[in-house]
């Protein structure tokens, strides 16, 4: 392969083919100059309910390989995600706007989950449970449930795909995946890897278009499929939960958060700014994980401010092409939209800008650091999904989590401290999924990614990430005398 442009596909991929049912197409745009990269079919519900069928008729075979053979296939699959790093990283930077490193590292992230899931397919074991009567025989097994529907964001175009589907092809699920209409380049283009690594006609399918809400419709009330995983808004998880309650449909919902850092007094200051930065600007501010209150007590908060107003300051905006670009591009108007607004709620209550603050024309934000941030303010209770850095003063620990815990969602949390028993009381009682503690960035394939209250319910990647894929069949033998 020599360039990005032969892994572009301009049409939806169903029953090991490239399909697409009407002619309409829609343009897919590079979110830092709004040029068009390429256009896409554009496809409706009816044309995924034919997808879903198509997966519902693939799966009894798929089911039927042992794990190993699946597994084979991942790896390949794994093996040419890496031999394409390069195209795969330019697509996606260009559809994404994120940076080149991070399309980068988010290449290496999202394969790593495939790499991951081939080996943890190979030990999905049942149980020899003691019978409970003398003639009785008990087992169990672990079967896939069935077709998966994966609804996916732009924000991680190819992580946030294979952290579902890797555990879900392992295990011998089909899948149907609806990748977000802003970046569907990327996710056709690993389809078609998969397809080259030998996956069946009909187990792997990506259905694209431009109305999400039908095209989620279709996913949550088709009996053929047996569940959904979703990452994206809370407001979205909500109505896809009560879509799928008809059919009491499995759920793994990735949603929202408001990702509290605080730092304590006695923290590693240098240390913190480092959490603080990867934690708030990852893909500039727009991954469900970014830190979107920084509570900071204050006996440091002014050291603390200084040194990251110091190095926020320093960041490049531009095309996530250049290589010393660190934020690139917002996805749409929207998003400035909402950076503008919370910027000047922020002001109107008491805020003041130390530096950013401002939109710059086609569509980006400044890396911005909000100081006097209070508890009135819309980001304070609201996920802000872009590059503006709140910073709230509190005085005592409990402060700082009533604060910290005072939101629906919880999702991400980071806390610095060099206090052993702090640390320990504080990770205590923050009611969050994942805590970081001296640490801002903490996403793996190797650990369990999700939320409490608001934010989801489900666990992905880890030894966890299969559970969600496969239902517990018990068996029971009697008569064994
Ligand atoms: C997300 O923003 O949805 C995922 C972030 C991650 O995997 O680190």
């Amino acid at each position: 392969m020599s360039t990005y442009k032969e892994l572009l596909f301009d049409r939806s991929f169903v029953n090991g083919k490239w399909t697409n049912q009407g002619t309409g197409k829609f343009d897919v745009k590079n979110p830092f100059d709004l040029s068009v990269i390429g256009q896409v079919h554009d496809e409706d519900r009816t044309f995924v309910g034919k997808a879903i069928d198509v997966a519902h008729a693939a799966f009894r075979s798929w089911k039927s390989k042992s794990a190993k053979e699946r597994s084979a296939i991942l790896l390949k699959w794994f093996d040419l995600i890496h031999q394409h790093k390069d195209e795969l990283a330019q697509i996606m930077t260009l559809e994404s706007g994120k940076p080149l490193a991070e399309s980068k590292g988010e290449i290496d992230y999202g394969a790593a989950y495939i790499q991951w899931f081939a080996e943890e397919a190979k030990r999905n074991y049942g149980d020899v449970i003691p019978g409970f009567t003398a003639d009785k025989r008990i087992i169990t097994l672990k079967e896939p449930v069935g077709v998966v529907g994966a609804i996916t964001p732009w924000n991680f175009p190819l992580a946030m795909i294979t952290r579902k589907i890797a555990p879900a092809l392992a295990v011998g699920c089909t899948v149907v995946v609806r990748p977000s209409e802003e970046t569907p380049f990327t996710a056709l283009a690993i389809n078609y890897l998969a397809d080259l690594a030998g996956f069946p006609k009909g187990v792997y399918n990506t259905v694209v278009g431009t109305d999400p809400s039908e095209m989620g419709k279709e996913l949550c009330e088709n009996k053929k499929v047996a569940k959904i995983s979703f990452t994206g808004s809370t407001k979205v998880g909500k109505i896809l939960m009560s879509q799928s309650a008809n059919t009491l449909k499995k759920l793994s919902l990735e949603l929202g958060g408001n990702a509290p850092l605080i730092v304590f007094d006695d923290a590693d200051v240098d240390l913190a700014i480092k959490g603080a930065l990867g934690g708030k600007f990852r893909f500039g501010g727009q991954t469900c994980v970014c830190v979107n209150r920084i509570l900071v007590q204050e006996g440091i908060h002014d050291l603390f401010v200084e040194k990251f107003t110091a190095a926020v300051k320093k960041m490049k905006l531009g095309s996530g092409l250049d290589t010393d670009v660190n934020i690139g591009p917002l996805i749409n108007q929207r998003a400035i939209r909402r950076m503008e607004e919370m910027t000047e709620d922020a002001i109107a209550k008491g805020g003041k800008v130390l530096t950013g603050g401002k939109a710059v024309a086609p569509q980006f934000f400044e890396p911005t650091i909000i100081i006097d941030a209070n508890e009135s303010m819309e980001f304070a209770q609201n996920e802000i999904f872009g590059p503006i850095a709140p910073i709230f003063k509190f005085k005592t620990e409990q402060d700082a989590i009533r604060m910290a815990n005072d939101t629906v969602y919880g999702l991400a949390s980071y806390f610095f401290t060099n206090d052993l028993n702090r640390s320990w009381r504080v990770r205590e009682q923050l009611e969050y999924g994942i805590v970081g503690i001296n640490e801002g960035l903490i996403s793996s394939e190797v650990v369990p990614f999700g939320g409490v209250k608001e934010s989801g319910q489900g666990r992905e990647g880890s030894k966890y990430g299969l559970d969600s894929y496969v239902d517990i069949k018990y068996v029971c033998i009697g008569g064994v005398l």
